[in-house]
């Protein structure tokens, strides 16, 4: 059962496949997550310190899962925000639209990947928290 944080953002338990040898997660596109997968990216080899993220998006659904490592991901609605600690490769975060989201404390192995529904497009990032916090009151 999902875990809900807002409405469109949530954590998600990630079926594992696991036998004698070790474990195995699969995710398809329009079964696992509601769309087709258009796009993967991952973070990794992160530096001390370093904070990422600092938008939201206007459409974008994406989906992000801490392979290995760790990390912390601050989500905020507009409204409300809340700091989400990630950490295993069986759970996924569910980024909708327009939330906010900041991704730091960053362990030095950790790979963040994020499955999105659509190809990379700069028009799509509010990259201003200000306009963000507008954009969200008018209901975007
Ligand atoms: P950026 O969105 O700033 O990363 P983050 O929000 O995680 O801090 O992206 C960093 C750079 O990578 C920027 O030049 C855009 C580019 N990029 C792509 O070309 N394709 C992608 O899918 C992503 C996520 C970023």
């Amino acid at each position: 059962m999902p875990v809900e944080i807002f409405p469109n953002c949530a954590l998600y338990p990630l079926d594992v496949l696991g036998d004698e040898r070790g474990s195995l997660i699969a995710i398809e596109g329009g079964r696992d997550v509601p769309f087709e997968i258009a796009r993967v990216y991952y973070i990794f080899g992160t530096q001390p310190d370093v904070e990422r993220g600092f938008h939201a998006h206007r459409d974008l659904n994406q989906y992000a899962v801490c392979v290995t490592g760790s990390c912390t991901v601050m989500v905020d609605n507009g409204s409300e925000r809340r700091t989400i600690a990630l950490g295993r490769p069986d759970e996924a975060l569910r980024l909708g639209p327009m939330i906010w989201h900041e991704m730091r404390d960053f362990s030095p192995d950790c790979v963040l990947m994020v499955l999105a529904d659509a190809h990379y497009e700069e028009a799509d990032y509010i990259r201003d928290y200000d306009q963000f916090v507008v954009a969200a009151g008018l209901g975007r």
